[in-house]
């Protein structure tokens, strides 16, 4: 097999996050090489020339029946050109249920990513949450037509729970040991691991669209405004004279309570937990993690109780809104 070929048949990672879904392969030099598109997709009226005039323009879109769905990345731009909202094919960390469109977008927003696989039994291993409140049987259905998506297209595909890939994608120094926390959009994932092996894994239902949507409610505006505001210029260093920035720190704290909170009784609470040795790290990624002031509103949280295990360190990593893809790609590689 020559160079070209190998690079094409190697094992590929896939993030299939609530509003990223997100591709990483290995690239020279023990580098990463990602590619991304939004999980989200706006519907228009279908006319031939509309549809014309999108594929002159090269914009991602498919035709559905009597809708022209433009879909991924160009969905956020074309949403602002129509003034329509933007739909979300998973919610909380699953495809989801209300959403007629939710399989097809997420089929092809995958294919665009990943494409046909180049050599049968090509592997992938792709992101799924671990269960957490009323979540469970949501997501072996979620997983298995993620898992069907990609053996269609020729992989051999295995799911991984996010907390652990990025246990995978982050703590190669601590020969896999530790915390990996994910806060996305959807859920937060979490997983503690020894030696790589899981050994409790949950997922908590506040994360960043909680935050939007609850201080939407509070400040009166559009969801997705707020989501721009934060991604944009918010940071966690208190109260000030700003609703908006108010509403987001009420909410952000109320997320990194829930998860420390969550943390902590699933580790008191576990029959199975090793002895310890050594103190780990925790690491924390995901693109709710990303605020200036989150890891330290994170650890004035942590300390404020007893923590049941020691910790080494608590760190942010340092590409957070690509670990998971990272983390399932080293899997897929070992
Ligand atoms: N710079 C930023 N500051 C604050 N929040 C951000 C920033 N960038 C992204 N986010 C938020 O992070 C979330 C997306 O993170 P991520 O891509 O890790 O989620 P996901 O993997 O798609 O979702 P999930 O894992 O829950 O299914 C969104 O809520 C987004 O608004
Ligand atoms: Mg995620």
């Amino acid at each position: 097999m020559n160079n070209v070929e190998q690079e094409y048949t190697q094992p590929i990672g896939l993030d299939v996050g609530t509003s990223r879904i997100v591709v990483a392969r290995a690239a020279k030099d023990k580098k990463y090489e990602y590619h991304t598109q939004l999980n989200a997709f706006l519907a228009l009226p279908h006319s031939k020339l509309a549809e014309d005039l999108l594929r002159q323009q090269e914009v991602f879109h498919e035709v559905q029946g009597t809708e022209l769905v433009v879909v991924g990345n160009d969905a956020e731009k074309f949403a602002e050109v129509f003034h329509v909202e933007m739909r979300r094919p998973m919610k909380n960390g699953v495809l989801n249920p209300q959403e007629p469109h939710s399989l097809a977008v997420v089929r092809s927003i995958i294919t665009r990513l990943v494409g046909k696989a180049s050599a049968p039994g090509q592997k992938v291993f792709f992101s799924v949450p671990a269960p957490g409140e009323s979540l469970d049987s949501a997501i072996t259905y979620h997983s298995a037509s993620i898992q069907q998506i990609l053996v269609e297209l020729g992989y051999q595909a295995t799911p991984i729970e996010e907390g652990l890939a990025v246990v995978y994608g982050e703590l190669a120094g601590s020969n896999y040991s530790g915390i990996g926390v994910s806060c996305g959009s959807g859920l937060c994932n979490v997983a503690l691991a020894v030696l790589s092996v899981p050994v409790i894994s949950f997922s908590a239902p506040k994360a960043g669209d909680f935050i939007d949507a609850n201080s939407a409610d509070v400040t009166g505006d559009r969801a997705n405004r707020l989501r721009v505001l934060k991604e944009q210029a918010f940071a966690l260093n208190g109260f000030s004279t700003d609703r908006v920035q108010n509403a987001l720190t009420v909410y952000y704290q109320e997320m990194i309570t829930n998860l420390i909170t969550t943390l902590r009784n699933q580790i008191s609470s576990s029959q199975k937990l090793p002895k310890l040795e050594q103190s780990v790290p925790l690491v924390l990624s995901g693109g709710s993690a990303m605020p200036k002031g989150f890891l330290e509103k994170f650890n004035k949280t942590l300390s404020a109780n007893e923590f049941p295990l020691r910790l080494s360190e608590v760190r942010v990593s340092s590409d957070p809104l690509h670990s998971t893809a990272r983390g399932a790609l080293m899997a897929a590689l070992c």
